[in-house]
């Protein structure tokens, strides 16, 4: 009985770097948990109050200012740091992952 259960967490603790990979993957943002709740949650709503909508058109846009994936770690970072926004950098990871999967799509 015992044994069986920890073969099941080993099992579990197995899969799951491969469950985070195809997440961030998929774009749903939930990579490591949660960068699209936690962008939702800080980012959202000055970017809805510079470009309207939910604010993605700052992402989509043709002349949007991000164009590779270290410029988007760079660009999230400046935007922590303007705003005072008190997150770690593996929560960053997460909101980079998200914004990549969802609208910008740079090759890793
Ligand atoms: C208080 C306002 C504000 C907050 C909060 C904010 N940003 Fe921004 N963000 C801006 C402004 C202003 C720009 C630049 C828009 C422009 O140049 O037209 C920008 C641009 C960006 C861009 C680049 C868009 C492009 O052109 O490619 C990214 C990515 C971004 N922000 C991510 C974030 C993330 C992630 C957070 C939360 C951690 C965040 N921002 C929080 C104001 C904000």
């Amino acid at each position: 009985m015992k044994l069986k259960a920890l073969l099941l967490v080993l099992a579990a603790a197995g899969a799951l770097p491969l469950a985070a990979q195809a997440d961030i993957g998929n774009g749903n943002g939930n990579g490591n948990g949660n960068g699209k709740a936690l962008y939702s949650k800080d980012c959202m709503s000055c970017h809805r109050s510079i470009a309207g909508g939910d604010g993605s058109s700052l992402f989509t846009r043709p002349n949007r200012h991000v164009t590779s994936l270290g410029g988007l770690d760079k660009q999230v970072k400046r935007c922590r740091a303007n705003t005072g926004l008190s997150l770690s950098d593996n929560q960053l990871k997460d909101i980079v992952d998200y914004l990549n999967a969802t609208y910008y799509k740079f090759a890793k």
